[in-house]
């Protein structure tokens, strides 16, 4: 983008009673994103997002899965898009992975002696629409669905993130990095910490054990950080 696009783009934001603007560390995306409106809330955002058809993704979607959980949650989990359970449902992490998701938020809590259960955190993912056949999300659709996300995060303002998986570290990170190399380490998105952990999918798969053993472990990790 030139400088005077990005002037008048700005501009044009700024009209609309656009306060903040973000600057994505990727060369991938494009280089600034106008994001939250002043007093920005999660209603407000789910109705920007409307019947959205703003890429490719709202062709096979059969609803749109926006997130679910508290507006006040210190705990956020992102994932990477809906899959076919969650597009019947219009409800993020609601098939296996979700189960497992739910088991692993209210077991390990239970077994910290954190009184929350998955209700207590806010759960949401990078793209709001199932891609086909589960395909991972294209680098567009990330960027257009990515100004929601961005938008839900600063509008809760949660004590941590936690991304799962490797699109959703890519989204929030900017990174190609693997999710081996960058979980169970701290990482900051917009200044919120951001933990780094498998995708439950991948955790499902029968020879992970060991992947099963390092989630807990982050999971464990944020939980205390968060409600300590
Ligand atoms: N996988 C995801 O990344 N998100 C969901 O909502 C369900 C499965």
């Amino acid at each position: 983008m030139t400088p005077d696009r990005a002037r008048q783009l700005l501009e044009f934001y700024q009209d609309l009673g656009f306060k903040t603007i973000y600057r994505r560390p990727t060369t991938t995306m494009l280089p600034v994103l106008p994001l939250a409106p002043a007093h920005d809330t999660l209603d407000k955002i789910s109705q920007d997002i409307g019947d959205c058809k703003r890429c490719r993704l709202h062709e096979q979607r059969n609803r749109i899965v926006f997130g679910s959980g508290s507006e006040q949650a210190r705990l956020v989990f992102v994932g990477e898009g809906p899959g076919a359970d969650e597009d019947a449902q219009g409800m993020p992490f609601v098939g296996r992975a979700g189960q497992l998701l739910t088991q692993m938020i209210d077991g390990t809590a239970a077994k910290e002696g954190i009184p929350i259960k998955r209700p207590d955190v806010y759960i949401c993912n990078v793209v709001k629409c199932r891609p086909p056949d589960n395909r991972t999300p294209e680098p567009d659709e990330m960027e257009i669905c990515g100004q929601f996300l961005f938008r839900q995060l600063k509008s809760i303002n949660p004590r941590a993130i936690c991304a799962l998986g490797g699109t959703a570290a890519k989204a929030l990170l900017g990174t190609k990095e693997g999710v081996t190399r960058l979980r169970g380490k701290w990482h900051k998105w917009s200044g919120i910490p951001v933990m780094v952990t498998y995708h439950p999918s991948y955790l499902l798969r029968p020879y992970n054990q060991n992947a099963k053993r390092e989630a807990w472990e982050d999971l464990k990790t944020v939980l205390h950080y968060v409600y300590d």
